[in-house]
């Protein structure tokens, strides 16, 4: 299995600072963000990884060069514009050549080890996997919110004014080789951009998505405040003491 990482966008939440630096190359806690979700990967057991970003791919290159010292072998696929995140993967279409693939987006932020998730999908052969987290309703308005009834998922609504459950999609996706023949269908949401959440409908729609609820903490990084959030979590999981 091959790995993605997702590192493009806009990152107008975090304006005006992602004028001039890639949101991924802010710092959480004590290294870059980007960093986070490459070390998942390669704690998983993924070795080979694509990197797909936009304008900074040199200044991603200079941080991570071939991603050895992370533990992978990185390549690097470039993404022009910003067409969402289901166009940022279609990028890496040539470097993954046929492998089923785990695609992490740049700014998740895992605690635990995902090995027994890929575990579960080598298993299962083929179709997709999703990771689910329970998070409070309010907080689920800002990601796509997972319906599931006996164990099975009966659909994602992105961004619902009101959520249908407390468990939301985190962004780490496991797919088969046909994500990007399923890609090459979709068309631009509302707000211009080809939706991961798409996707992943048409899997639930063809019965073969699975998924696994994530136990230990889990946090986006998207916004200032999920960031700070997050830099606060790895720097206690870090051992480090806060005194007032
Ligand atoms: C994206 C996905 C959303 C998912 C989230 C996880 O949202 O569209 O379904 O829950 O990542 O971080 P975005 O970060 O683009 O708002």
């Amino acid at each position: 299995m091959k790995g993605v990482v997702l590192a493009g966008g806009l990152g107008t939440r975090f304006h005006p600072v992602t004028k001039v630096v890639n949101k991924h190359l802010l710092d959480v806690f004590d290294e870059p963000m980007v960093f986070f979700p490459i070390r998942t990967l390669a704690a998983a057991g993924i070795k080979e990884v694509t990197l797909v970003t936009g304008e900074e791919i040199s200044q991603f290159k200079r941080l991570l060069g071939d991603g050895s010292t992370l533990g992978v072998h990185l390549t690097y696929a470039y993404q022009e514009g910003e067409r969402g995140i289901a166009d940022a993967l279609s990028r890496a279409e040539a470097l993954v050549r046929g492998d089923p693939i785990i695609v992490i987006l740049g700014d998740n932020i895992f605690q635990e080890s995902l090995r027994s998730e890929v575990d579960a999908f080598v298993e299962q052969g083929k179709g997709a996997r999703i990771l689910l987290k329970q998070v409070s309703p309010e907080d689920a308005r800002r990601f796509g919110v997972a319906e599931v009834a006996d164990g099975k998922i009966l659909g994602i609504e992105e961004k619902p004014e009101s959520p249908r459950s407390d468990l939301v999609v985190t962004g780490c996706y496991l797919y088969d080789d046909r994500v990007f023949d399923i890609i090459r269908t979709l068309v631009p949401s509302g707000r211009g951009e080809l939706e991961i959440t798409d996707v992943n409908n048409v899997y639930i729609q063809e019965r073969s998505m699975t998924y696994g609820v994530l136990r230990g903490w889990w946090t986006d990084a998207g916004t200032p405040a999920s960031k700070l959030k997050a830099s606060i979590m790895v720097a206690l999981e870090k051992g480090v003491t806060f005194h007032r």
